[in-house]
């Protein structure tokens, strides 16, 4: 790829600041907008609250800053936190939780996938794959609450694109963390390509975290809350199996430059893909303002590391995040993985038979489920609601659906509550008996 933005001009520091006009701008309209705008607009606000608070680590914990390093440095968590409020705040302010959670997990399934088939790194892409059926299994629960309580229908937010339906049931993804550390890259030999992919993904899955933290206390219905909680957790651990894939030797001057190179890289993405004209403006400036964060941040490495930047970051733009439809490659890993488990020292286990009686993360699952799993009364109600699941699939992949939970249904420390693949079968066949029935009257 040609854009090699350390020789681009990019906006100085020091013309970066912007009005509040400017900076809070206009909100998106909710029923008008492109699925992946929205993805976009929530991945890039995760990609700023972890550019604004790298800033404060290096400033708390470098002591060889010197002043006016170490105020570049503050003016930059400026910039990046103004940066993060213009694009949270494209949000409109008539978009329920439920609405932009569907949004969250959309950008976690098709951001993963993207990820995933654009991976150099064969074991990081095994870890891409992992992790994608978790979150695809958490838009599948969510969109159960989205419909029972706000009459919202998945494709209003995934609009056809995104398949919805069951995944590696959410209850077993619940792991001692200890599992959850994978094997991490070395940072001399990875593709930047990988380094960029991971920073993305991670900073997704954090700010996913940190909304449900936030925001899924916000409801009444105590199993909707049971719920946030349970998927909050897992995208702590999330947060823990992507971060374990960065080389720890990396130095804080490497990971500067990779911080600013993972915005440039996603800024220039989203401003390739875009496709409201309004929001791509603003896309193209904030591009050109990571320009001028990534001069600086490589100027720094050079100062202080001696190191030519070229080494860590390359000489060309790498491609992060193009959204689109994954359904097929979704589809693929659903059908191969969802009895998929963490193994010790970042190995996995292929099949139930392989995991051991001592299973360090049994533990963990029968603790929190010991009352019931919260996203397993999802679906004992929505029976009630619907007589069956919410699902947003092709004919095709529906008639698979009893098969894959079937096989991501995991017999030892299962929770009491736990819909069984006979019982969705019956759900599926009321509802087809009654789907007729009800449409007669009147
Ligand atoms: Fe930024
Ligand atoms: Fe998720
Ligand atoms: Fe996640
Ligand atoms: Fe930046």
């Amino acid at each position: 790829m040609s854009f090699n933005p350390l020789e681009e001009k990019g906006i100085p520091l020091e013309k970066q600041m912007r009005n509040w006009h400017q900076i809070v701008g206009e909100p998106y309209n909710k029923t008008a907008v492109d699925c992946y705008t929205r993805t976009r607009q929530i991945l890039m606000n995760g990609i700023e609250v972890q550019a604004w608070g790298f800033k404060h680590q290096m400033n708390r914990f470098m002591s060889e800053l010197d002043c006016e390093d170490r105020a570049n440095i503050s003016r930059i968590g400026r910039i990046e936190n103004t940066q993060q409020m213009t694009a949270n705040w494209m949000g409109p302010a008539d978009q329920s939780v439920l609405e932009i959670t569907l949004g969250y997990e959309q950008v976690a399934v098709d951001l993963t996938a993207w990820l995933a088939q654009n991976e150099p790194d064969k074991y990081v892409k095994e870890t891409f794959d992992f992790g994608l059926l978790e979150d695809f299994d958490h838009l599948y629960r969510y969109a159960q609450f989205a419909y029972m309580t706000e009459g919202i229908e998945p494709e209003d937010i995934v609009q056809g694109k995104t398949d919805v339906i069951v995944g590696r049931p959410t209850q077993h993804h619940h792991n001692c963390n200890g599992l959850r550390l994978r094997k991490h890259y070395d940072k001399n030999a990875a593709s930047p390509q990988t380094k960029v992919n991971i920073l993305t993904v991670l900073s997704g899955e954090q700010q996913t975290h940190n909304f449900y933290a936030e925001h899924g206390f916000m409801y009444g219905d105590h199993i909707l809350r049971e719920t946030y909680a349970e998927i909050k957790d897992v995208e702590e651990e999330h947060v823990t199996m992507y971060e374990s894939l960065i080389d720890p030797s990396e130095t804080m001057w490497e990971k500067f430059l990779l911080h600013e190179f993972t915005e440039v890289c996603n800024y220039y993405t989203c401003m390739e893909d875009e496709v409201d004209e309004r929001i791509k403006k603003y896309w193209e400036i904030a591009l050109d303002m990571e320009i001028g964060h990534l001069k600086i941040a490589a100027e720094m490495f050079k100062k202080y590391e001696k190191r030519d930047p070229e080494e860590v970051i390359g000489s060309g733009i790498v491609i992060p995040c193009r959204f689109k439809s994954q359904k097929s490659y979704v589809q693929k890993i659903l059908e191969a993985e969802t009895n998929k488990r963490l193994a010790p020292e970042g190995e996995y286990y292929s099949s139930y038979g392989e995991i051991p009686e001592d299973w360090a993360s049994y533990k963990v699952q029968e603790k929190v489920a010991e009352i019931s799993a919260p996203s397993e009364n999802a679906i004992r109600l929505i029976d009630i609601y619907y007589d069956r699941d919410i699902v947003s699939a092709s004919e095709g992949l529906k008639k698979k659906e009893i098969e894959i939970l079937e096989k991501g249904l995991q017999e030892k420390s299962i929770a009491h509550n736990t819909v069984t693949s006979g019982e969705l079968r019956d759900m599926i066949k009321k509802h087809e008996n009654r789907k007729e029935e009800k449409e007669r009257l009147i």
